[in-house]
């Protein structure tokens, strides 16, 4: 049986680790080439999905639908008064994912309080400013669903998201 010698060792496992750098070199390059995406990103395009017709929301009453996919339950809203982001004719209508950000519990809308709460460590969200945390353990805005308003058709259309859902490293996985 044949022995390694030191220095043919010291030669084959120098020579492994040229061919190493050689073969990372060019992703290493492309890393650096492009720039780093934003938190919830993505070079995937979103899919245009009808949420409903506007006729068939009524005011403060929520419906619930899934945008981008199934896994991820969102709601929207007709406020009945222009809000920051809202489409529509009278640009009262928002979306949301009701994913908590802080460990993505199921947010709920509170038709009193006109705000979505979160059983679980009961934070608050306030869907007449994006979706802005206003109390709570979480330390991120809910993510707001990108919609557009076809008024040829009174169609609702969620176009992207605007945030990062909860527990994904990119909305559209
Ligand atoms: S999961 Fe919503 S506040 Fe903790």
């Amino acid at each position: 049986m044949t022995q390694l010698s030191r220095r043919n060792f010291l030669k084959l496992t120098g020579s492994s680790a040229a061919v190493g750098t050689l073969s990372l070199a060019p992703i290493a390059h492309a890393q650096q080439g492009s720039p780093p995406l934003p938190p919830g990103s993505t070079t995937l395009p979103y899919p245009r999905e009808l949420v409903t017709k506007l006729s068939e929301l009524a005011i403060n009453q929520p419906i619930y639908f899934s945008y981008p996919d199934d896994r991820s339950p969102c709601v929207v809203i007709r406020r009945g008064r222009e809000v920051k982001g809202g489409v529509g004719p009278e640009k009262d209508v928002v979306a949301y994912s009701t994913q908590c950000t802080h460990m993505g519990c199921p947010v709920t809308y509170d038709q009193e309080a006109e705000a979505f709460k979160c059983p679980c460590h009961y934070s608050i969200f306030d869907p007449d400013n994006t979706g802005q945390m206003v109390i709570g353990q979480a330390t991120e805005n809910l993510p707001r669903v990108i919609l557009e308003y076809d008024d040829t058709e009174d169609a609702l259309v969620a176009v992207s998201i605007d945030g990062l859902i909860y527990g994904r490293q990119a909305n559209i996985i």
